[in-house]
């Protein structure tokens, strides 16, 4: 007799298999991977637990399984990832959007919302997917704030995912994009009213210790550091301090509190005020945060 494989018995097999192959959320991974299969929401693979999957639907699903339990990012198989409210096309040519990093975020349009933040530009140096550039766009339009939003960064393909998703998402009119290092075409001095990044900074020596999930298939520039994990930070922060206008923010987020005081010293030493470092999650990524004094 043949097997009837239903929606609850696929999951109670993948979930398992995932699990051995190393995944850290192996049933979120497998409902997602199995609602991309079969066009259903999560809820209903609860609902109609009992569905049982069509032969082309079992091949497609065992398909993508293999692929995750290979350590393929899940967002990479699905192609795309939420975050801070708006939806992404990702790929391999960008880091998958993190949550942690919606926090730099919020501390930006929390910044911008205050009567003490400069009028004109922010620039999201590293944007990748375009994740904090458009995040902040769609916010800050939502509020009725139009200011221009540039966003730089030195991978070409990267720029490319960040301006599709720029169209598909209706914000090109709100963005720059430049192909350059740090501020590239921004840097004019006093001329930016924030400076936001989530740079690369992985010591080199602990790339090889991240999960294969990561090291296997995220962009090694999007990771990597340099030896203290600050090669992009240090040069970024220095001129963030000089094209920011008085009272301008500049906030990054890095990847331990060792490199938070290291920031934070560099910043006071330049003169910038307000210099602090801020856990974010239970993990030790942080933001590190200061105004170019007025
Ligand atoms: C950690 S990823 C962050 C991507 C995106 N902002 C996010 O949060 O999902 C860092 C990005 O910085 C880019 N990058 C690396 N070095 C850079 C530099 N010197 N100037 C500008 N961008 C750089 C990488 O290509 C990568 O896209």
């Amino acid at each position: 007799m043949t097997e009837i494989w239903t929606l609850g018995r696929m999951l109670a097999w993948a979930t398992p298999f995932l699990q051995k192959h190393g995944s850290e959320s192996p049933r979120l991974d497998a409902e997602l991977l199995l609602c991309a299969t079969t066009g259903l929401r999560r809820l209903d693979l609860y609902i109609d637990h009992e569905r049982p999957l069509q032969p082309d639907e079992l091949e497609r699903f065992r398909a993508l399984i293999r692929r995750r339990a290979r350590a393929e990012p899940v967002a990479y198989i699905l192609g795309h990832k939420s975050f801070h409210g708006v939806e992404l096309q990702v790929g391999p040519a960008v880091l998958v959007p993190r949550p942690e990093t919606e926090s730099l975020v919020d501390r930006a349009l929390q910044f911008l919302a205050t009567e003490a933040a400069p009028s004109g530009m922010v620039v999201d140096v590293g944007t990748g997917s375009g994740a904090v550039a458009l995040a902040l766009a769609a916010a800050l339009r939502a509020r009725g704030d139009a200011r221009p939003i540039g966003a730089t960064d030195i991978s070409a393909a990267a720029l490319d995912v960040a301006r599709a998703n720029a169209t598909q998402l209706g914000l090109d009119a709100a963005l720059t994009f430049a192909e350059a290092p740090l501020l590239g075409p921004f840097a004019a001095p006093s001329s930016l009213a924030g400076v936001y990044s989530n740079p690369p900074y992985i010591r080199r020596d602990r790339l090889a210790g991240l999960p294969l999930t990561v090291r296997g298939y995220e962009p090694r520039l999007a990771l990597d550091g340099g030896e203290d994990g600050l090669d992009v930070l240090r040069p970024l922060a220095r001129a963030a301090l000089v094209a920011l206008q008085p009272g301008g923010q500049f906030a990054a987020e890095l990847g331990d509190r060792e490199q938070g005081r290291e920031m934070v010293q560099l910043l006071q030493g330049a003169g910038a005020v307000d210099a602090r470092c801020d856990p974010i999650g239970p993990g030790p990524t942080a933001i590190v945060s200061a105004r170019r004094a007025v």
